[in-house]
């Protein structure tokens, strides 16, 4: 019997007892499986049964992350690692960070606009919108948005030895080390001047490379499990991607910790810069992270999709 014919079976034998699903979701809430579950009112069914029934899976993923993540001053990886950044090649590879960056098919991208609206009451209008109405952004609204979320502000000298001159450049959204382990790419849809495909954002040059040799639509309702949006009349879609050895080399485990802060700072700053443009967005927390990682050429074992935001205009 092939998975997909046993998955049938099952669910065609729960549908007819429907008592179990019952007696299955009080048994979830009602039992302890996790340390957490005195702070945890409504479980993720999928998680709890995993965590409690396979054989493979001995607990929660996340569980087992924070339970093992003990940082104290007897570990002494993290110090090893933040010591061995302070080197001649750390300190290069930091300050030549846009050598990563390729230019043979980039696309430049408009200066960004300099956002009026203050502070205070930018903050207070973001919402999360879902209404989009399928009017296309332009190329400089694209730009505006990325450049809030990475864009190149300023240089911090590290001079060393062999090169005086040598500065980590610095961006809009803090990072651990300054090693920016967090790429943006753009899953375009609605870009007026911008062929709809996937393109990843190069915040040096302020440019967007094609992830395709010949950008293709991306299928985002094929990726989504949203309901409540019409996803084709968003503009364009940002999914955040995080490479682990980035910056893991230097602070182990948390590496992962700290690109999660950076995928905060970088998506406030995203509604941010949306709000003041008019714009409206809504993260997506409901998608096939490893479809999506698959269709954009990630490994999904370095380098994970970690969030996913759909950008657009609303209605009027
Ligand atoms: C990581 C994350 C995942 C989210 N996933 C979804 C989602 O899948 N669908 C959705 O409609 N909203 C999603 N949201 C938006 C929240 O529902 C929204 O931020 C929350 O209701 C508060 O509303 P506000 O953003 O308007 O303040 C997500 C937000 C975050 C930060």
């Amino acid at each position: 019997m092939s998975l997909e014919d046993s998955q049938e079976a099952v669910s065609a034998y729960l549908a007819r007892q429907g008592h179990l699903a019952t007696a299955g979701a009080f048994g979830q809430q009602h039992t302890s499986v996790s340390v957490y579950s005195p702070s945890t009112v409504v479980r993720a069914p999928e998680a709890v049964v995993r965590g409690r029934w396979s054989p493979v899976v001995g607990g929660f993923v996340g569980e087992e992350l924070l339970l093992n993540h003990r940082r104290s001053g007897r570990d002494l990886g993290m110090q090893l690692g933040v010591s061995r950044y302070y080197g001649h090649d750390a300190v290069t590879s930091s300050a030549h960070s846009d050598l990563r960056e390729r230019q043979d098919r980039a696309i430049d991208l408009p200066e960004p606009r300099r956002l009026k609206g203050g502070l205070t009451s930018t903050v207070t209008a973001r919402r999360s919108g879902r209404q989009f109405s399928g009017r296309p952004s332009s190329l400089e609204e694209l730009a505006t948005v990325l450049w809030h979320a990475q864009g190149v502000t300023d240089s911090l000298p590290v001079p060393t030895a062999q090169d005086p001159d040598a500065g980590v450049p610095l961006r809009t959204v803090a990072s651990g080390g300054g090693l920016y382990p967090v790429r943006l790419v753009v899953l375009a849809q609605h870009v007026k001047g911008l062929a709809a495909g996937a393109y990843e954002y190069q915040p040096h040059s302020h440019t967007l490379y094609p992830l395709q040799r010949t950008p293709e639509p991306v299928d985002l309702a094929g990726h989504l499990w949203t309901a409540d949006v019409e996803v084709d009349k968003v503009a364009f879609a940002l999914v955040h991607v995080y490479d682990l050895y980035v910056n893991s080399q230097k602070y182990g485990d948390s590496g992962l910790v700290f690109a999660l802060i950076e995928v905060g700072g970088m998506s406030q700053n995203i509604h941010l810069a949306r709000t003041a443009l008019g714009m409206i967005a809504c993260d997506q927390g409901g998608y096939d992270k490893q479809k999506l990682e698959k269709s954009l050429g990630y490994d999904g074992t370095s380098r994970h999709v970690v969030h996913f935001t759909l950008v657009g205009h609303g209605e009027v």
